[in-house]
């Protein structure tokens, strides 16, 4: 796939300090099939990415999609939707040329996921590009469906014969949520292993594809300074953010099955809180990456019933005044049961019991239909020992804290204690502030754009490992389970507000939620 003569190009992978030396391999010719060729995902994420990558040129010389989903329809169909989502969805304004080159690739297979003939036609379909190109293609099963279908998919695709292909490379790329408690999570992993090998599966985690998350580890390994200070000595607090200002929109139907503390905890959040506190990795590989997150995960101690009161909180938003308008509360949202007792909101305390991390709390908390949108992870250090400064000098004196912006305004700020000019001597906190805009001047890629390639490649470093999955289901499970013992009601935060009171319990004396 061309890019456009004379079109703008960025630079699809900034350099990453980590990766010097690291070759990346190149994209093999490559068919993409995506299961849940129609919904939303696909049509918002996946289809404007492929079309960035495509401007980029990014794919292989061979590139094919093939969509599959339930409804009849005719590749021509199938194209104008593709076109259609991503002039409404892409970062870019598309280029006619580029959008129609990729176009001309796309096929449809209309059926169940679990009617095998539609294994059967998509086989034909794959040995047809094949023969066109003369040559192996690589496959990569994207599977962006309800979870429900995720095993049927995979054990068709064992019975078809479709998960390994002779002198090609066939990969498995499986969306969130991969199960709802930790024994579906084990069972999944058990069927995915039943018929792929380890390193053909790519578990999705959207927040690694994320330049800023990425940012994290180049923060903290390219820069010499922080290491000598990144330990319970110095640290005495991490806070961990995602907010959103937004309400559950049209998803009700997956919402209210899954709840705060699934959407975004046990996923993105660990995620968020594993780059924190990971050691060093050996190298920037997938295995001694994943490795290192492993470690913490296993460290965090799992909560005991007695436990949960004390170190999580959940809430729901009751209706408010939000991005200018009124909005109604959760269980007045379309689709969602007027007894809804879904978190909205949750918040938990965990603690990383290892050497560098013993006694410094962890807070990370999630919420929607709260004041703004914000991710962000907070570092506070302890204070100083000791103030040689008078009083009066004194007032102001805060811990220097460290504040990663991941959304929106990228960036880092640290707050250092400055003198205010003039003749008496008092200070104030000042920020010293990169951002990410100003720095780069060029856009950076969606996390799906990164985490498409990855996959066709066969990195797997931005994916979730078995092992590291059922690591992040064991810490969540028992509050799942604690939760649903004890329905409700509860506790209620207006929306538009920085969220429920009750989240403050949590805190260790002295300790305050940053505001949203
Ligand atoms: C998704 C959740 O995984 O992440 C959504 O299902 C959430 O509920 C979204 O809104 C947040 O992603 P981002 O990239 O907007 O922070």
């Amino acid at each position: 796939m061309a890019v456009a003569a004379g079109l703008p190009t960025v630079q699809v992978e900034p350099e990453n300090p980590l990766a010097a030396g690291l070759e990346r391999q190149p994209v093999a010719p490559t068919i993409l099939v995506i299961f849940g060729a129609t919904g939303d995902l696909t049509r918002r994420k996946l289809l404007p990415a492929l079309y960035n990558l495509a401007h980029d040129g990014a794919l292989p010389g061979h590139f094919h999609l093939v969509g599959v989903a339930r409804r009849e329809k005719a590749h021509e169909d199938f194209r104008s939707e593709c076109e259609q989502a991503i002039r409404q969805f892409s970062r870019r304004t598309p280029d006619d040329d580029v959008l129609k080159a990729l176009l001309e690739h796309v096929k449809y297979v209309a059926g169940t996921f679990d009617d095998h003939s539609v294994y059967t036609r998509l086989a034909k379909v794959l040995d047809d590009f094949e023969a066109h190109a003369g040559e192996p293609l690589n496959r990569a099963f994207y599977l962006s469906t309800a979870p429900a279908f995720f095993p049927v998919i995979i054990e068709q695709l064992g019975q078809s014969e479709l998960a390994h292909h002779e002198g090609a490379e066939v990969r498995l790329i499986v969306e969130k949520p991969f199960g709802t408690t930790l024994d579906e999570a084990r069972e999944l992993n058990r069927r995915v292993l039943a018929i792929f090998d380890e390193s053909q599966v790519f578990r999705i985690d959207h927040y690694l594809g994320k330049e800023t998350v990425q940012n994290i580890m180049a923060f903290r390994f390219a820069n010499g300074m922080f290491e000598p200070l990144w330990n319970r000595n110095y640290i005495d607090s991490v806070q961990i953010t995602a907010a959103e200002d937004l309400g559950i929109g049209t998803r009700a139907g997956y919402y209210d099955q899954a709840g705060a503390l699934r959407d975004l905890i046990q996923n993105h959040m660990l995620q968020l809180l594993c780059h924190v506190a990971m050691e060093p990795p050996v190298s920037f590989t997938a295995e001694e990456v994943r490795n290192e997150k492993v470690k913490v995960l296993q460290a965090i101690p799992q909560p005991t019933a007695a436990d949960i009161p004390e170190m999580a909180v959940r809430a729901q938003y009751a209706a408010g005044h939000a991005g200018g308008e009124d909005v109604p509360g959760y269980t007045e949202e379309d689709g969602v049961p007027a007894d809804s007792t879904t978190e909205t909101y949750a918040a938990l305390r965990l603690e990383v019991d290892n050497w560098r991390w013993a006694g410094v709390p962890f807070y990370v908390r999630t919420g929607k239909r709260v004041a703004r949108k914000i991710t962000e992870i907070a570092i506070t250090l302890k204070p100083v020992p000791h103030l040689a400064f008078s009083q009066q000098g004194s007032l102001g004196v805060q811990p220097n804290q460290l504040v990663l912006t991941l959304q929106p305004n990228e960036g880092v700020s640290l707050r250092l204690g400055a003198k205010i000019p003039g003749t008496r001597m008092i200070i104030r906190p000042v920020k010293m502030e990169f951002l990410y805009g100003t720095a780069f001047l060029s856009q950076s890629p969606e996390a799906y754009e990164r985490l498409i390639t990855d996959a066709m490649r066969g990195d797997a470093t931005l994916f979730t490992r078995n092992d590291e999955v059922e690591a992040q289901w064991r810490i969540c499970d028992p509050i799942v389970h604690a939760w649903a013992r004890t329905p409700g009601p509860l506790p209620q935060y207006e929306a538009g507000s920085q969220g429920p009171e009750d989240a403050n319990q949590l805190l260790r004396e002295g300790d305050h939620w940053r505001a949203i």
